[in-house]
């Protein structure tokens, strides 16, 4: 049995007040909350606060992170290290999301070193995967979640996905309110375990694999009834402690 896992992302939304009241809305929306993992990715300059506020609400939420760079230490001017993200309690951490393969030119490849490293320092990617809107008019879709797979597989061997999270997210969904419906979705799900599969079945079986877009409380049920969608990476809905919570609840009750 796979362990639904919702995460949100907060992307770039922040500051000690928004923080401080979303984190304490959660600590008491999520009381008496089981059978769901609930994990949070501030920004980085946040990540040090939402640790002492997840404690004093007695850690029922996964602290997690957006990004990491490829260095614990050493003159790089700007860098964030896995090290770093540890040292305050964080364990899952984004990678290979759409808005920084292409705001900031992330290859396949450097996402899969990404991927490495974290394995390397302990700690859990949530390794974003999905197609444009060009490329799923075009047919594309489970084309491109395979090669994006295939650069972590090829590098690294396929038990490198063991214990970590794959979050399929279609571009064209993010932040649009066009969500992918729950049977595209499931079917894209099961594509991706099968492709995994191909390779080895029990790292198949055990993988977590999140959808992300469009994420909401009204359409969440959906997703989770699906027997290959073990969760959710949420964006805009997750900046909301109720409705966050409510998608978390929605896991917890279907699976
Ligand atoms: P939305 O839930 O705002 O569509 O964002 C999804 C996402 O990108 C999560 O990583």
């Amino acid at each position: 049995m796979r362990r639904p896992v919702v995460m949100g992302n907060w992307k770039l939304n922040g500051s000690k007040t928004m923080v401080t009241e979303l984190l304490t809305g959660l600590n008491e929306e999520l009381e008496g909350v089981t059978g769901v993992d609930v994990a949070v990715a501030p920004p980085a300059l946040y990540v040090d606060l939402a640790e002492r506020l997840i404690e004093a609400g007695g850690n029922k939420i996964i602290l997690g992170a957006q990004n990491t760079d490829l260095h614990n230490s050493g003159a790089y001017t700007g860098d964030m290290s896995a090290e770093m993200l540890k040292d305050f309690g964080a364990t899952h951490i984004i990678i290979g999301h759409s808005e920084r393969r292409e705001y900031h030119n992330e290859s396949d490849e450097f996402v899969a070193q990404k991927f490495a490293f974290l394995k390397k320092n302990g700690l859990k990617p949530v390794f974003c995967i999905g197609e444009s809107e060009a490329q799923n008019e075009a047919g594309e879709t489970e084309t491109v979640c395979a090669r994006q797979i295939d650069a972590v597989i090829n590098a690294h061997g396929v038990e490198a996905l063991n214990d970590a999270i794959i979050a399929y997210e279609p571009i064209w969904a993010i932040g649009t309110g066009k969500a992918a419906t729950a049977d595209d979705a499931q079917r894209i799900h099961a594509s991706i375990r099968a492709h995994i599969a191909k390779k080895d079945a029990a790292v198949a079986e055990q993988v977590i694999i999140q959808y992300g877009g469009s994420v909401k409380p009204e359409n969440a049920a959906s997703y989770f009834a699906q027997p290959d969608i073990d969760g959710a990476l949420v964006g805009g809905a997750s900046l909301d402690a109720k409705s966050f919570a409510a998608i978390a609840k929605a896991a917890a009750e279907a699976k």
